[in-house]
This record gives C-alpha cells, structure tokens and sequence, in this order.
C-alpha cells in the first residue's frame, strides 16, 4: 500500500540524551500503526517532529511523498494531519466547544465567528464518543477522562488524512476506549492513516495493522504486520527481554484496628452511606467504571468537598481534614492525585525539587535545613527502582518523557514516609516493565506498615496489587470482593457488582 506520511532516517538530541536515532517509519492509508517502546524511547519527540513541535537534526518527513517540514503545528493541521498529543492542550478557561473550534477560530480571527454552527460541529462528535455534555460547560470543570475526549474530538472535528494519537486512551476507561476504537475503525475504512501510541498491549493487537517499535531512541523494527507478532514478541522487542508474570506471595495479615474508617459518610459530591476502612499494612482497592465516584471520594475526604453527612475516623478519633496540605502535615496522608498535570508536579522545577516536596515536611524538622543531598538519598532509590530516565535529577521535569514524569510523581509520595497514602490511577502511562515495578514499590510500602487505598481502572493492576476490593458505583459503595488473585473469578465478582444496579 503506498504511504501518505514516511519519515526517513530522523535523529533530534537533547541536552544530555540522544531521543531520537536514525528512526524510519511509514504510515499507510486506511491503516492503523503502533508505535510502541518503553518510556522514553522517543515515540512522542517523533511525533512532535511530524507535526512541527520540534524540529529534527536530521532526517526528512515526507508527506503524499515530498518533502515536508512544518515549522509551526497548525501549518500541520492545514495540511490535514490532526494530533492528540500526550500532554493535555486546552484552555481552561474556554468551554468544551470553543476548545474544540480553537485552531479554526485562531485561523479566522478577523471574521464573525458562528457559535452555533460550532457548538453543533462539536455536539456530535462528543456524541460519537459517548460524551454526553453541554458544549458550552468551562473545561476546568472536566473530570481528566473527559478532558481527554474533548482533546480527541478536537482532533476529528478536523477530518484529517492523518491522525496521530499519542496514549490516547491513557487516562479512559475500556468502555470509554471502545467509543474511541469504534470511531478509529470507520476513520480506517475511510481510508485515514493512523498512528496509536499505547501502553495498553491488548488495545494494540485489538485495533492495529503495523507496529514500529522504539528503543533507546532506534527503530527494532520499522514498519512490519502486527498479524505475524504475538504478545511476547513484542514485549521482547521493548524491553528486550520476555515479560515477568510472578504470582505474588500471599500477604501477612494486617493490624486490627483501621487506621482509616469512614461511617456513614456523605457528600456535596453526591456520595451517600459509604462505609469503608483501611488498617495499617492493608491495600484496599476501590474499582469502579468513570464517574462512579472513587476519585470525588478520595477528594472529598481531603476536605476538596463538603462532607454531608457521617463521620471520618483516624485511629479511633473523628476529624475533619481541610485541605490536601493539612492532610499531609497534620495527619499524615498522602495522596496521589490522577491529575498529574494539574496538581502532581511543578513542571518548571527539577526533579530533584519535586520529589523532594512531600518528604520536607518530615526531613525537614529533624535536620533543620534540607539539602538536596538528603532528598536525593531519600528519593533515589525510589527513582532507580523504577528506572526513571533523566540525565540528572537537576533535569527540569517537563523535559522528561510523559512516562517518567508520572514516575516522579508517584516515587516522591512512596518515599514521604506517610501513614496513610491514596493513590489514584498510578500507572498512567507507565510502560509494562516499570509497572511490575511499581507494584512491587506498593507492596513494600505495605509491608511496611503503611496502610493503601489505591484506585485504579486497571483490573489486572487491581488484582495484582489489592488484598481485598471495595467495588463503587453512582457514589455507594456496592459491594466488597476478596481478592485470591485469581483473575477471572475476582474480575467477574467485580462486574456482577457493577452490572447488578439494583444492589446497593
Ligand atoms: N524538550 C526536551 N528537552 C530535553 N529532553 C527531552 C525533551 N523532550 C524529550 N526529551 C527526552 O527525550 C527522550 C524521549 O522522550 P519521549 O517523550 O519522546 O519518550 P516517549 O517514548 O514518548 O516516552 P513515554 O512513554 O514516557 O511517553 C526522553 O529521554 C526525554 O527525557
Ligand atoms: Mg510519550
């Protein structure tokens, strides 16, 4: 099939890292081709050479086959190559419509602009998606999941030849993902050339065609039919090695007495009756579908919304928590926030700088001053468990690859030393090697002492990690699962709760 877009030997280094190396790829039409590597490998510096973002040190892109290079991204978009790029790029302050018009109101800024015809054109594709929401709603009042339909219906509103989706479905939910994969297969049929960037195996061998895999920046290979490859053979070719599938070794178990228990509890959020505890040494998973509430639970008990009704017990005693701050300092919880963007990491700062926020507080009254060489010996060897890729912590963290950075994020809550810690969505965008990892790092931390409430819609994650699974739905909590890690018979226990709407 001939190519619409080839890239040609392109090599771009950065201070310090060699990102990409004489990196080949061509994209068919009516075709969907994965790029796949480990975190950092380069896929998403390749794609902001395609687009302009970046500018290559070398090498060419050719588009319908002549040479191609676009200095700014909307020279790009005009050219009919749409982009989701992997960090997020809306203006908070606009509505969901207008967000989805911007690069066609910024390109007819002069002339009268037709809200209505543009509210209309982003209405359905929202639709397509399964979004059901007012076009004229502000984007900050987006939960993340829908922050990233809207930056994909952005995308399709420009009826492109190419479409580069770089971890699309990264913070969706399967069913969310599905509304997307349903769309990629008629945007195929039409004859569309697709790239999909995804850590998500089962996504790749379920909607891909081609795969061209990264690693260390170079091609392992460049442009072959996914169709002969099975899981393992291109696992093996990201990380060079075959995946590691260790059960788990039962765990010990814990204290007695919670050290978290809610009783009763309701919220401005919507939150009714919820009744939940966590004991120290204990990882309590909470699953659900998006929107069931779990994400506005953790929130709300950290006093981001109005506790309606119940109480909130710490050993035995009630308070009541203000602020994610006072929850750190005064009580000792921790919380990892799904948003990593918006409130896990100053992107400005260094690496250094921002693993070193939460342990301050401890560190710093025992040693009065905290020099970078304490954060450093606390933090390490978090940050070399999970192989977080940066030429030096002085790196300013926005400079690492998606991936890396939520390393940080989550490495400088494991290594506060807190005794309570929430963690929501942590493997966001967190390769496959990495996450067997991190799961070890949460289990460590339990063994420990520390007591977990992890939230995530990964269902393998959550039987790897949970030693029992409180499943939510609408904002009770409508069952509880006990998790004997064998996979099909905890999933399916799960999704009976979920299905059975009339439980509660
Ligand atoms: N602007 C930049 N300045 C310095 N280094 C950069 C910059 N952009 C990317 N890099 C580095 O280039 C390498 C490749 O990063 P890239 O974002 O392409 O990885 P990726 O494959 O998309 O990873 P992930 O799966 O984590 O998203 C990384 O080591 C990253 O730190
Ligand atoms: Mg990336």
């Amino acid at each position: 099939m001939a190519s619409i877009l080839e890239i040609r030997h392109v090599s771009k280094s950065f201070p310090g890292v060699k990102a990409l190396d004489d990196v080949s790829i061509s994209l068919a039409a009516g075709s969907v081709h994965a790029l796949l590597g480990e975190n950092g490998a380069g896929k998403s510096t390749l794609i902001k050479i395609i687009t302009g973002v970046q500018a290559p040190d070398a090498g060419e892109v050719l588009f319908d086959g002549a040479s191609m290079r676009f200095s700014k991204p909307r020279e790009a978009g005009a050219c009919g190559i749409g982009v989701v790029h992997q960090e997020r790029n809306l203006v908070m302050r606009f509505s969901v419509a207008e967000n989805i018009m911007l690069d066609r109101l910024g390109a007819h800024s002069l002339s009268r602009v037709d809200h209505t015809a543009i509210a209309d054109e982003a209405v359905r594709w929202l639709k397509m998606l399964d979004l059901d929401i007012d076009p004229g709603t502000p984007v900050s009042r987006l939960s993340v999941a829908q922050m990233q339909l809207v930056e994909i219906g952005k995308a399709l509103s420009l009826r492109s030849r190419v479409l580069l989706l770089d971890e699309p479905t990264a913070s969706l939910t399967p069913n969310e993902s599905a509304a997307l994969f349903a769309i990629i297969r008629k945007l195929k049929a039409d004859g569309v050339a697709i790239l999909f960037v995804s850590h998500k195996l089962e996504e790749v061998f379920g909607i891909c065609d081609t795969v061209t895999v990264l690693r260390d920046g170079r091609n392992v290979c460049d442009s072959v039919p996914l169709a002969g490859l099975n899981r393992q053979d291109v696992v093996k070719m990201m990380i060079g090695r075959a995946e590691q599938l260790a059960r788990r070794a039962p765990r010990s178990k814990p204290a007695a007495s919670p050290l978290l228990e809610l009783r009763g509890y309701s919220s401005d959020a919507g939150h009714r009756d919820v009744n939940l505890t966590v004991r120290p040494g204990e990882i309590v998973g909470l699953y659900g579908l998006v929107g069931a509430g779990r994400s506005e639970l953790a929130k709300s008990v950290l006093g981001l919304s109005r506790q309606t009704g119940g109480e909130v017990l710490l050993n035995g005693q009630a308070v009541h928590i203000t602020s994610v701050a006072s929850a750190l300092h005064h009580h000792g919880i921790g919380y990892v926030s799904e948003d990593r963007k918006g409130e896990g990491l100053i992107l400005l700062h260094s690496v250094l700088d921002n693993a070193g926020i939460t342990i301050w507080q401890r560190l710093a009254s025992r040693f009065g001053l905290l020099h970078d060489a304490t954060v450093a010996r606390e933090v390490g060897p978090v940050i070399a468990k999970l192989e977080v890729k940066t030429p030096s912590l002085q790196q300013t963290i926005g400079n690492l690859s998606g991936g890396n950075q939520q390393k940080v994020s989550v490495a400088k809550w494991i290594a506060a030393g807190v005794k309570l810690l929430i963690i929501d969505e942590p493997s966001v965008g967190i390769d496959i090697k990495t996450k067997a990892y991190l799961h070890d790092l949460i289990h460590e931390l339990a063994g420990r002492g520390t007591a977990i409430l992890l939230i995530t819609s990964d269902m393998p994650e959550m039987v790897d990690v949970a030693d029992r699974i409180l499943v939510m739905d609408r904002f009770r909590i409508k069952g509880e699962v006990e998790n004997d890690r064998v996979y099909e018979r905890v999933s399916q226990a799960i999704m009976t709760f979920i299905h059975d709407r009339k439980a509660a």
